[in-house]
């Protein structure tokens, strides 16, 4: 019975060390991230910035395009998707828009990165 009070008593300590402590340091608290959805990655320059900004950023972020690596082939497929869903791409642009998306997001596009967010509640 004794020695049941004492393991319960060191129990009781650890826990009571523990709350005094508080939690352990919080690795993203060290870096001001900003709060998720607050910074969202832009389109890169060039003259079709404006269209691409004006007709795929209606219901997502530039991100879904920015991490992208696909053919000609494939963003010609992706941009007329992406129009019959509604995205406004007047027929007359849709191959210099394709070009641009090959330019920048084409096989070889290493160039992705993430924006690192604070998450939710921290
Ligand atoms: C009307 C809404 C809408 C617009 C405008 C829009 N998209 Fe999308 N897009 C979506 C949805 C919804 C998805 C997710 C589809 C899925 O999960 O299959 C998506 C997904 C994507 C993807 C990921 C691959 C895929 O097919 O799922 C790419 C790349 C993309 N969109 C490119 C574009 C580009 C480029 C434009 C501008 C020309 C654009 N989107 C405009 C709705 C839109």
């Amino acid at each position: 019975m004794k020695g049941a009070r004492r393991v319960a008593g060191a129990l009781g300590l650890a826990l009571g060390a523990l709350i005094l402590a508080g939690p352990a340091p919080n690795v993203i608290d060290e870096k001001p991230l900003p709060a998720l959805g607050a910074e969202l990655g832009a389109f890169p320059e060039g003259p079709m910035k404006a269209l691409a900004d004006q007709a795929c950023l209606h219901c997502h972020s530039a991100d879904m395009v920015r991490q992208q690596r696909l053919t000609e082939k494939q963003w010609t497929a992706e941009v007329n998707k992406m129009a019959g869903w509604g995205a406004a791409v007047p027929e007359e642009e849709r191959a210099a828009l394709v070009a641009y998306l090959v330019e920048h997001f084409g096989p070889g596009n290493d160039s992705f990165r993430p924006v690192e967010a604070r998450p939710v509640g921290k």
